[in-house]
Parts: C-alpha cells; sequence; structure tokens
C-alpha cells in the first residue's frame, strides 16, 4: 500500500482524484489538504469534504492558504476562466458536506506530517497551485530532505498552455509557490504537465463503463467528465482529466510511457509567458536534474486504475 497525503483545490477533476485515492485497494490516503484555485479556498474544501464524504471517507481535510505565495490575490476574475466558477463551486449535485475540517491549518499539518519520521513513506501529491507546499518549505525548508517524494500535476512542457499560450493553471495561478518548490532541493520530484495529460483523454465510452460499474465513485466521476466533455475546453471527443493522473501513478508505475529528467524552474515576470513551465533538457546545462517530467501517458492503464478503484 502506497500513502499518500493529497493537496488540491477542488475542481472537478481534483473531486476524482479524491475518490480515486481513497476507493483504489493499493493507496491508503492519509489526509487531504486545500488550497486557492479552482474556486476560492472556501469552496474547493467545502467540494473536498463533500467529495470524501460521498465515498464515505473519513479522511482528515485541512485547510490552507486562501491566497498565492507573493501575488496580493487570485490573477484574474475567475469567471473569465472556461469552466467558471458557478460550476466548480457547486460540485455538481453532491449535497452539502456533513463532515467538518480540522482545526490545524494544512501548512502546519504538512509540516508537523514530515517532521515526525514514521510519515516518512507518505507521497506528496499536489494537484493545485503549490502555495500550501511552497509555505510549508519557506517556513521548515528541512522539508525539502523529508518530503520522499512530490507527484504533482501542474505545468505545459512541450505543449501549449491552457490558461495563456504558455502557461497551465496550476502554475500559472501562483508561479512564484511553483518555482520556490521545485528549487527546494526535493529527493523525488515527479510533474504530470498537460503533455501527459491530453495525451490520454478520458471518453464518454469510458463514462459508460464507469456508470455500468454502479458505485458512487464510479456514477459521480462519470457525471463529472461528462461534464468536462459537455462544457471543457476540449471539446465532447474527450476531455484531459488531469489531477487524477497523479493519483494513478503511484499504484501504477507504468502509466507514463514517454518521460524526461530536466531541470524545470518557473518563469515569474514574463508580461506573456508567466507561469511558463521551463523545461530544460540540454545535455550541456549547468543544473543537474531536478524533477522527472512526464509526457505521454497510457489511456488503458490510466483506465483500468479507475476501473479497479471504482468497482
Ligand atoms: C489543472 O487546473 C485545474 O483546473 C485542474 O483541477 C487541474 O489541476 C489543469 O490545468
Ligand atoms: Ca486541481
Amino acid at each position: 500500500t502506497t500513502r499518500l497525503i493529497l493537496d488540491c483545490d477542488t475542481g472537478s477533476d481534483d473531486a476524482i482524484a479524491i475518490f480515486a485515492a481513497v476507493t483504489h485497494p493499493d493507496l491508503d490516503l492519509v489526509a487531504v489538504t486545500t488550497v486557492n484555485g479552482n474556486v476560492a479556498l472556501e469552496h474547493t474544501t467545502e467540494n473536498t469534504l463533500r467529495a470524501l464524504d460521498h465515498v464515505g471517507a473519513g479522511v482528515p481535510v485541512y485547510p490552507g492558504a486562501a491566497r498565492p505565495f507573493v501575488r496580493p490575490d487570485f490573477p484574474i476574475p475567475r469567471d473569465i476562466l472556461n469552466e467558471g466558477s458557478e460550476f466548480q463551486q457547486a460540485l455538481l449535485d453532491l449535497p452539502a458536506a456533513r463532515s467538518t475540517v480540522e482545526k490545524q491549518n494544512a501548512v502546519r499539518f504538512l509540516i508537523d506530517t514530515y517532521l515526525d519520521d514514521a510519515n516518512a513513506d507518505v507521497t506528496l501529491v499536489a494537484v493545485g497551485p503549490l502555495t500550501n507546499v511552497a509555505l510549508a518549505l519557506a517556513t521548515e525548508p528541512s522539508l525539502a530532505q523529508r518530503i520522499p517524494r512530490l507527484v504533482l500535476m501542474g505545468g505545459a512542457a512541450f505543449v501549449n498552455g491552457n490558461v495563456s499560450v504558455a502557461a497551465e493553471f496550476n502554475v500559472w495561478v501562483d508561479p512564484e509557490a511553483a518555482e520556490a518548490v521545485l528549487s527546494a532541493g526535493i529527493r523525488e520530484v515527479v510533474i504530470v504537465p498537460l503533455d501527459a495529460t491530453h495525451s490520454a483523454p478520458l471518453t464518454s465510452v469510458d463514462c459508460d463503463a464507469f456508470d455500468a460499474l454502479g458505485t458512487p465513485a464510479a456514477t459521480a466521476s462519470a457525471s463529472l467528465i461528462r461534464h468536462r466533455l459537455t462544457h471543457g475546453q476540449d471539446g465532447p471527443e474527450g476531455s484531459p482529466v488531469h489531477d487524477p493522473m497523479c493519483v494513478a501513478y503511484l499504484a501504477r508505475p507504468d502509466l507514463f510511457t514517454e518521460s524526461v529528467e530536466a531541470y524545470v524552474s518557473v518563469e515569474t515576470t514574463g508580461s506573456r509567458t508567466l507561469g511558463q513551465l521551463l523545461v530544460d533538457t540540454r545535455p550541456w546545462r549547468t543544473e543537474g536534474s531536478n524533477a522527472t517530467v512526464a509526457l505521454r501517458a497510457d489511456h488503458g492503464v490510466y483506465r483500468d486504475f479507475l476501473h479497479t478503484a471504482f468497482e
């Protein structure tokens, strides 16, 4: 069993990542931390509680950062973004949360957890803006040596971004946090950028298969993915379902069929390229590698992972 903490900004695909982390037999979801992102913190937290309630998980939830690391507020009005805040705030039709949050803040929770040797095996999976992780590392720099592995969804390595031509949403919301995390010296960092998530989109056929399973996680995921197919940026043929890929990788290390070792950094000042991920694979670069960047995923492996989780 792989133990993990999920840091998320739920969010439709975040919810599916939560479902899979709870229901997959090889995974043990220790806690969820929430962050400002797809919607404001109060909503990402409420959505997270709803998602956990839906699959009957008594997993503790720690609310974290309500603002980016450096920038005073969310970069632009959220409604300008494609899926709109209304949809993501409501997280479809899941009933209001019955469970409640822990008192401790996510940043303090991450610090305490990783300072405890008993948690030296817990993978950190971050599928929202990296504000909480950056704040934890800034507060307790030794965490870089203590987090055994960070798997994160973010960036567009060699493809266009989804917020701007250069930037993917999670990195764009908090570029300074992403840069701080990538340069912190964490031992093992796996980046799952749009290159990977767009290479294995889920389709209405996948949704039908989930519906046939009939479990709460399966049917809720099918309806979230169907919403993405009809309302998302990517049209009805297939939708990249980003965040669960990070979770899938823990149980199915064969998920990524192509990846590169690189020195990865983030553009924090560009007027057109703010939030761009710079993936340096040049053999003559001066820095070593600080991350493995997944570039391509196998649709069959991804589907099988979700199937095993949801059945
Ligand atoms: C990322 O942005 C969010 O909207 C999704 O939840 C995902 O984490 C994709 O760019
Ligand atoms: Ca997310």
